[in-house]
């Protein structure tokens, strides 16, 4: 008798027999069959071990057991299988699981500070504009009364993407400042205009807890027959006011840009100290001509504004670079 052989059929039978079953009967089928107590195949293959050579017996008697406990376990897996509770049909999501509600996500707080900024100008009347992250000298530089030989100007300190060359007819680089949009605008609108631009600029600053090579700065531009300083200034002042509260002291102290003409920076009080927020001045005629808008018929202010700074402000943030580090911890707050 070849022990083994027989071993080795019931086992492969048993197998099958559990794998096929898709239901609780033909589990069941399978246990009478192959697991029975009383007869069955096992009960077949125990008679067949009683026939074994007394010297075999502990050899084919561990055998005999594996086998059993093999069949066994896989019988008890399939039932746990075949008990398990069904799936959502067509999906793998286990519907009886209990749940984990999700965090939702918030607008980035310098998100948040932009469009606050939009709604305060458009109160004002002031519309919003858009204007391209990659510009040419032209916009950049040149209509904006910035001559070749100016220091700004220099390539160490604009990140330039291309020489001009026979290929590029111009060269090209990121915007350093958001006042292009005010040459991209009125050449393409006619006075009177009253827009803000808000959006990214880029400059090779060394990055620390004020400056970054990126930062976002809101343009604002008012072109008119009766534009003066005093439109200005009260502009700046009820926008601040608006997002820093009533009281905010500002100042508006002399300074010098290429493209206004007088040109003045604008601050506001913060504790016992007053905090630079940005440019600003009467567009020079020089601009004007070069969007040919005609300056002894209209006159104009504009205004460049850091958004970040803002934002640090309200918020007591005290540090530029937690912005873009993307830092959960610092993003829930807002
Ligand atoms: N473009 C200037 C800057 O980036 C700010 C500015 C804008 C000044 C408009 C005057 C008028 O520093």
């Amino acid at each position: 008798m070849d022990y083994e052989q027989s071993f080795t059929q019931y086992e492969q039978d048993a197998l099958v027999a559990i794998g096929v079953a898709t239901s609780a009967e033909m589990l069941e089928q399978a246990r009478i069959e192959f697991l029975g107590k009383k007869q069955g195949r096992l009960k077949d293959l125990q008679s067949v071990l009683g026939t074994v050579p007394v010297d075999q017996k502990p050899i084919v008697g561990k055998r005999f057991n594996e086998i059993k406990e093999r069949v066994t376990a896989a019988w008890e897996q399939k039932q746990l299988t075949l008990k398990a509770p069904k799936k959502a049909a067509g999906s793998e999501l286990d519907v009886t699981l209990p749940g984990a509600a999700l965090a939702l996500g918030k607008l980035h707080p310098l998100t948040q500070t932009i469009e606050e900024f939009k709604d305060i100008m458009a109160r004002l009347g002031f519309e919003s504009e858009e204007g391209p992250e990659v510009e040419d000298e032209w916009h950049n530089f040149v209509a904006l009364n910035i001559p070749e030989d100016h220091p700004a100007r220099n390539p160490l300190d604009n990140f330039y993407l291309s020489v001009a060359s026979t290929v590029n007819q111009e060269a090209r680089l990121l915007r350093s400042q958001t006042s292009t949009v005010q040459i991209r605008t009125m050449e393409r609108r006619k006075p009177p205009v009253r827009i803000v631009s808000v959006g990214r600029v880029y400059r090779p600053d060394q990055i620390d807890a004020t400056h970054h090579m990126m930062f976002h700065q809101m343009e604002g531009l008012m072109v008119g027959p009766d534009v003066t300083m005093a439109s200005l200034k009260t502009v700046l002042q009820l926008f601040a006011a608006a997002y820093l509260g009533e009281s905010v002291p500002v100042r508006f102290r002399p300074s010098f840009f290429p493209f206004t003409e007088p040109s003045v920076e604008f601050d506001v009080r913060r504790g016992n100290s007053w905090l630079e927020l940005g440019g600003a001045g009467m567009v020079d005629p020089n601009v004007l001509s070069a969007c040919g808008y005609d300056p002894e018929a209209v006159s104009g202010f504009a205004f460049g504004l850091g958004i970040a700074r803002f934002c640090m402000m309200r918020h007591g943030i005290d540090d530029i670079r937690h912005f873009y580090e993307n830092e959960l911890r610092f993003l829930q707050q807002f």
